[in-house]
């Protein structure tokens, strides 16, 4: 544990950790969309941005993503100074005139006062922030399904030359971590449909819920070594099941200490 100051305020925090969790843990709302603790920081979106100075920087700041830049003894952080705040609300209005339906850039920007984007707004503009979450996540899981095709103003996420991907095993983790819901899914009867691409859904033995996609029960067979008979059955059912089955050794015991 080392001491670092925030916003004016000595507080511990763990050498090496990223600063933005330390100063999430003292309840300091800093805008960030595309971290994610489930992989690692990319600093794509610029919005947690904060300032560091230490006592023997003689009065010099340096701007940092908070995502990315690691704890160490004596920093001094400001999260709001107006400079920030300005930088965040230019920043805002980039994304807000890149997305401007987006609900959730919307609410981040009228947390700014900022309702209207000064940036001409990009007609056929989609929720994609291009924060490669999606795209990391998948890689993370060793799928490389998507990626970021084309350059400039046609860039986008999509399975290989704009194909639906056909790496693709329909786990949703792209859509869960996309922090604008711009990837939409569905799950109807017992097919998912994601990336114009459809998966078979499986269903529990015992209660009928759909659970996880053909696919990606295959994928985790193998690359886990899971046996076929864990994906059998929900999450529910599997309680259920392991509370009988301890029920049942909890009476066997008392039968045999009788
Ligand atoms: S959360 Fe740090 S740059 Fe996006």
């Amino acid at each position: 544990m080392v001491t670092i100051t925030i916003n004016g305020k000595a507080v511990q925090a763990n050498e090496g950790e990223m600063l933005l969790a330390a100063i999430r843990r003292q309840g300091i709302d800093t805008p960030a969309l595309c971290h994610h603790d489930a992989i690692e920081p990319c600093g794509s979106c610029r919005l947690c941005m904060v300032e560091i100075t230490k006592k023997e920087w003689e009065g010099w700041t340096r701007s940092v993503t908070s995502c990315l830049y690691p704890v160490e003894p004596g920093l001094i952080v400001s999260t709001h100074t107006p400079q920030l705040l300005e930088l965040r609300k230019t920043i805002l209005e980039l994304y807000l005139a890149r997305s401007s339906q987006s609900e959730v850039i919307q609410k981040m920007a009228e947390d700014y006062g900022i309702t209207h984007s000064s940036f001409p707004v990009i007609p056929d503009g989609d929720d994609c922030i291009m924060c490669y979450a999606c795209t990391r996540i998948c890689e993370e899981l060793g799928c490389f399904a998507i990626s970021a095709v084309d350059r400039g103003h046609d860039k986008k996420v999509s399975g290989p030359l704009r194909q639906p991907p056909p790496d693709c095993i329909g786990c949703l983790s792209c859509a869960h971590i996309c922090p604008t819901g711009f990837i939409k899914w569905q799950d109807l009867d017992s097919t998912r449909t994601i990336w114009e691409r459809q998966f078979e859904l499986l269903s529990c033995r015992t209660c009928g819920k759909r659970t996880i996609t053909r696919d990606f029960a295959e994928y985790l067979m193998k690359k886990r070594n899971l046996p076929a008979a864990y994906f059998e059955l929900c999450d529910d059912c599997k309680r259920t099941e392991t509370a009988k089955t301890m029920g049942k050794i909890v009476v066997a015991a008392q039968e045999v200490l009788k």
